[in-house]
């Protein structure tokens, strides 16, 4: 059972927020907190923010991170972008010219275009499993996967469908032929359980702005300690080291943890807001928060399937409610799909479209009520 203070949300109350796939609303706890910590930096400087509340920043998004993916605290790192995580692994992944990464065509850019770059400079193949009207087929994208294959790079929930792999299926695919898992989970961290060693996962990151309920700017970056040990990372500055406050330009020696892999300075006033609503989520509770969403998730395309009004909707999303998590994409025939979602938010049901659908997506601080409001939204939208 979710029990959550929708007073927390107060935009959650205003209007019907469907759009957490896109940037989550944050608790107001962390909202004040980041403003505290702001404050203070940019009218106090280095008073109140010494080299120890500096390290102290990233400590307790670190101990969150940690624990809600089942990893060690010296297998994260906190990054400012889920793009960085993938390029800072891909770069440091140490890949042969015959080598190929495997990925999908409906995934999130950012899951790809690093292995593209890769391909322009080391002449590695990239595989893409094509998807069929959003969806991916897991047969196609295992007969791409080979002996050659070094990575699997993939979301485990698509940010466009919600199509969600099962990270056991993937991780065992990668073993079995000696290749790396990478999995982005910024459409499911928070969401959709993860257990990094349970699940058998090499590599992954998490931007804080979605499921997390964070900030722009502040993302978790997990590697399995085997890799922390043996990556070295592509890009280094002041932070990679084991002692970064000695500040010393001739001794060179990382960080002995996955810390090896922040470099820089950072708008440390991120980590510290995403902290907070991680904390805010493990309080509410993560379990409840994957029940919540699914159970919405199943009401929503129920609802709108149900309703013999909006017989013009075709489900994006996949069928089996196995592959389900916290969206449900909906493609209305003959309709410019941006305009049915420009239409609904002019209705106070915020929504995007992605994939030329419209996307809903549900988090914690979503009702049955709001899918009430969204299927009479849409009502309203498809009739005129
Ligand atoms: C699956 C996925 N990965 C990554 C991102 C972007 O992450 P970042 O901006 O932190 O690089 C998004 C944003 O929509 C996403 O859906």
């Amino acid at each position: 059972m979710l029990r959550l203070n929708l007073d927390d949300f107060p935009t959650a109350r205003r209007v019907t927020y469907l759009n957490s796939a896109s940037i989550s609303l944050m608790p107001q706890p962390a909202i004040d907190r980041m403003i505290e910590f702001q404050g203070k930096i940019a009218s106090g400087g280095t008073i109140g923010f010494d080299e120890q509340a500096e390290t102290q920043a990233l400590e307790d998004a670190r101990s969150e991170a940690a624990s809600l993916l089942g990893a060690d605290r010296e297998e994260v790192a906190v990054l400012s972008s889920a793009s960085e995580g993938i390029c800072s692994f891909a770069w440091s992944v140490d890949l042969k010219s015959d080598a190929n990464v495997v990925s999908t065509d409906a995934d999130f850019p950012s899951v790809v275009y690093p292995w593209i770059r890769l391909s322009q400079e080391r002449g590695i193949k990239v595989r893409l499993a094509k998807n069929h009207d959003g969806l991916v087929d897991e047969d196609e994208l295992e007969k791409l996967v080979d002996d050659q294959t070094a990575v699997i790079s993939i979301s485990h929930v698509e940010y466009g469908t919600g199509q969600r792999f099962d990270l056991r299926w993937l991780s065992e695919l990668a073993h079995s032929h000696g290749a790396l898992l990478i999995v982005d989970a910024t459409q499911s961290a928070g969401l959709m359980p993860i257990d990094v060693h349970r699940d058998g996962i090499d590599a992954l990151v998490a931007a804080g702005y979605k499921g997390l309920l964070g900030p722009f700017g502040a993302a978790i970056f997990y590697l399995r300690r085997e890799l922390v040990e043996r990556l070295t990372p592509a890009f280094v500055g002041w932070r990679s080291t084991a002692t970064p406050f000695e500040l010393d330009a001739a001794e060179f020696t990382l960080a002995s943890d996955a810390r090896k892999f922040e470099y820089s300075t950072m708008n440390y006033v991120s980590p510290v807001g995403l902290a907070k609503s991680m904390r805010y989520l493990r309080e509410v509770g993560y379990e409840n928060v994957t029940d919540h969403v699914l159970s919405l998730t199943e009401k929503f395309i129920g609802m709108t399937r149900n309703n013999r009004r909006l017989s013009e909707a075709t489900l994006l999303t996949p069928e089996d409610e196995n592959f389900h998590a916290s969206i449900a994409s909906f493609r209305f025939k003959g309709r410019d799909q941006s305009a049915v979602a420009t239409e609904l938010v002019k209705r106070g049901v915020i929504v995007s479209q992605r994939f030329n659908g419209v996307r809903f997506s549900f988090h914690a601080y979503n009702m049955e009520q709001d899918l009430l409001r969204a299927n009479q939204a849409l009502e309203e939208t498809l009739v005129k």
